[in-house]
């Protein structure tokens, strides 16, 4: 699995989110140290604060059937009917994210409206995270 096809399945999951409240649909694809993929979109709510972000429902996908070791997600996200268009992850994915990936090796893949992509460390993304390590976890 290359970070190209990669991208191709995070927009594909784009394609399933329920973003009946704000028309933004954003799609995630996460790949596992083994190849495996998992995939997520964002899934909002009457209740708006019940939503989900589709980077939170990939990982939750991923770490409930036992994953445990991350190599990268591609997130493609953008109003709904137009193509991505450069969606970065929101503040509350970047935190969940960290609990589970290593900031040097996970990769951050910004799907642009032509499917190519920005590759972003994840450390550049959340630096001076807080960590399970500030907990002696
Ligand atoms: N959204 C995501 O799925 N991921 C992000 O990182 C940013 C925001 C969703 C949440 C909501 O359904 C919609 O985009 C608008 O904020």
């Amino acid at each position: 699995m290359d970070y190209a096809q990669l991208c191709i399945l995070a927009d594909e999951a784009r394609s399933r989110s329920y973003c009946v409240y704000s028309d933004f649909a954003v799609g995630a694809a996460l790949l596992t140290e083994e190849g495996k993929v998992y995939q997520g979109c964002n899934i909002e709510n009457a209740s708006y604060p019940a939503g989900i972000c589709a980077e939170r429902t990939a990982f939750c996908k991923a770490i409930s059937e036992g994953e445990r070791n991350f190599k990268a997600i591609a997130i493609a996200g953008g109003p709904k009917g137009s193509k991505p268009d450069n969606a970065y992850p929101c503040g509350i994915c970047r935190q969940f994210m960290n609990e589970f990936v290593s900031g040097d090796s996970f990769d951050v893949l910004i799907v642009h409206e032509d499917l190519s992509y920005d590759q972003i460390k994840f450390s550049d993304i959340l630096p001076f995270s807080f960590d399970p390590a500030n907990l002696n976890k």
